[in-house]
């Protein structure tokens, strides 16, 4: 069963804005879209590519490597479904944001 680890402060992460969260050695892309946290996988099924270090356009972020859009909420490429990345949970605790990645992720 996955255990939630905190990973940031709400405030450091503003709406529209990512960042790259390491939970025990894995790697998570964490996103606030309008309030709401969204977190993925954070290396991108092209090439591993960070997601965390892509840009944010509504849900929608873009690989900074070579351009791949994916839903943050989702984990889909946009326009082409058979590419995800796998999500993971995401809750708020007071002024912290806690993920839980599952427990098969490396
Ligand atoms: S590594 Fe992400 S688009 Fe190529």
């Amino acid at each position: 069963m996955s255990e939630f680890v905190t990973v940031a402060k709400v405030e450091e992460i503003p709406p529209g804005t990512g960042k790259t969260v390491d939970v025990n050695g894995i790697w998570i892309a964490l996103f606030n879209v309008d309030g709401a946290f969204y977190a993925v996988d954070n290396t991108c099924p092209h090439a591993g590519g960070p997601l965390g270090e892509g840009h944010l356009d509504g849900h929608v972020v873009e690989c900074p490597w070579h351009g791949w859009k994916f839903n943050v909420c989702t984990g889909e490429r946009s326009g082409n479904p058979n590419f995800t990345v796998e999500c993971c949970q995401v809750r708020i605790e007071g002024h912290f944001v806690q993920v839980a990645p599952p427990a098969n992720w490396k």
